[in-house]
């Protein structure tokens, strides 16, 4: 596609093969949600029963909305504040605008956290023992308990958002595309052989049994809850990034089935990492649970207890990692879609701009978690709200009020204002069969609406005790 761009024709950047946009789509899904959040919300809510809600609203609401976020991107082939503009209602442009803010956020934290995981990588190679002397005392260590954190807002970070944008800087299919190709089948290899290795200890039989038990009675409306939430999240929803990526896709190729295939993907790969962590932690009695503290501390207590535990460490920081960083890619990617063409900054100073600001807003991400006694200040702006941090009112922000405001009122945009009708139009080019248009139009219209409207009802009102 040639668009005018100040006199010059200029060829938008398209993915070289349908392969590599799935793997790179694929690599955006897939990030510490999957690893980190999953298994201990499918733990939560009460195993079996969790996992069997979680597949059927990915199918039915996750799907729908994955496909009409890459359909608006494919038709308009713009980022996501152009997509508005170019369907013709430019008055909801500042939705889009909603998405590239948190997205923005949202790279503020994960460029940290992402350094995090890099430097527990180096941990479990050179030092381990230091990590199981003292798990706690190392996590908070790094994050600023006993002096400035260099190595863990700083230094690390800065490797881990400069890789990003090494990749970000070679382009579209030279860029994220091959680098996608290529760490993309290393995380499954090294989820494999993470996942074999837990369900042969002895004891994870428990584990499993504990997955595969339909434990209806831990099934309440809140974990039901949790589970769209975790679907929305995990399918990278809501946001600039799949807009983006679909704005990449060549017209001839088949929406419906890379939809499929990206939800298959992700939900696979999160499945799997429950049958990795869930069977390791009842091997090793170690309480399982979400977030930083379990995956950075409380993992310390399996690895210690397995033979050759630091190298199944320096795997699964790996895997972390390459989920992390793949995540990072497409979120920047998102943003700095939006600074080329709605700004007209080059390439590469949206690149080093975006990189550099998010670098540094990020770095209060991780001193607010001890280094800075933000806690205190923050509390009486809030009012007393209970934010424990200054981190925590960054992802109260974005998960559970931007993100989902932002779906929203995508959906209502698709639904109601666009028409199903012709995002169906775009959809069935090049003669390219959509059986469920009509199961589709009505999940677009009324029931993903209905339950995202749900979740932020639910963060508005129960959010302040973060989980
Ligand atoms: N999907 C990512 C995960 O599972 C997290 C995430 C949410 C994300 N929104 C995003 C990643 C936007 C990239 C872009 O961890």
């Amino acid at each position: 596609m040639a668009s005018k761009n100040k006199g010059k024709i200029h060829m938008r950047a398209q993915w070289g093969s349908n392969i590599g946009f799935i793997l790179a789509a694929a690599g955006s899904a897939v990030g510490l949600g999957n690893i980190w959040k999953f298994p201990g919300r499918a733990y939560q809510g009460g195993g079996g029963a969790f996992i069997l809600i979680y597949i059927l609203i990915v199918a039915f609401i996750g799907a729908a909305v994955l496909l009409a976020e890459l359909t608006v991107g494919r038709k308009t082939q713009k980022n996501v504040v152009g997509a508005y503009k170019a369907l013709g209602h430019p008055r909801w442009k500042w939705v889009g605008g909603m998405g590239v803010l948190c997205g923005y956020i949202i790279s503020c934290y994960y460029i940290q956290v992402g350094g995090w995981v890099l430097r527990y990588v180096f941990s479990y190679i050179f030092s381990a023992d230091a990590v199981y002397a003292d798990p706690n005392g190392y996590f908070s260590n790094m994050l600023g308990q006993n002096g400035f954190p260099w190595i863990g807002a700083v230094v690390c970070p800065l490797i881990f958002i400069s890789a990003t944008a090494v990749v970000l800087l070679k382009g579209i299919s030279s860029g994220i595309e091959r680098f996608s190709k290529i760490v993309m089948p290393a995380l499954l290899a090294i989820l494999v052989v993470l996942t074999v290795r837990s369900v042969t200890l002895p004891g994870a039989d428990e584990g499993i049994k504990y997955l595969l038990t339909f434990d209806w009675s831990k099934l309440t409306a809140s974990t039901l809850l949790s589970a769209l939430g975790q679907a929305f999240y995990s399918l990278s929803l809501g946001m600039a990034i799949m807009i983006t990526y679909g704005s990449y896709l060549k017209k001839e190729e088949n929406l419906v089935k890379n939809t499929g295939l990206i939800c298959t993907l992700d939900t696979v790969i999160a499945l799997v990492a429950a049958f990795m962590i869930i069977p390791a932690v009842f091997a090793t009695d170690v309480e399982p649970g979400i977030g930083g503290g379990f995956a950075f501390a409380s993992l310390a207590g399996v690895f210690e207890k397995l033979p050759v535990g630091e190298l199944f460490g320096v795997l699964f920081y790996l895997l972390l990692l390459v989920a992390a960083l793949t995540s990072e890619i497409s979120i920047l990617e998102g943003t700095t879609a939006y600074v080329t063409e709605q700004w007209h900054w080059s390439r590469k100073k949206a690149i080093i701009v975006l990189a550099v600001s998010s670098f540094v807003i990020g770095i209060f991400y991780t001193l607010s978690q001890s280094y800075l006694p933000i806690k205190g200040i923050w509390m009486d702006i809030t009012n007393g709200v209970q934010f424990p941090s200054f981190g925590d009112f960054m992802e109260y922000v974005t998960d559970r009020l931007l993100m989902p405001l932002g779906a929203l009122l995508f959906c209502i945009f698709v639904g109601w204002v666009w028409k199903p009708k012709h995002a169906i139009t775009e959809i069935e080019q090049h003669s390219v069969g959509f059986r469920l248009k009509k199961v589709w139009t009505v999940l677009i219209k009324f029931v993903a609406p209905a339950a995202i409207f749900a979740i932020l009802v639910s963060g508005l009102l129960f959010g302040m005790s973060l989980s």
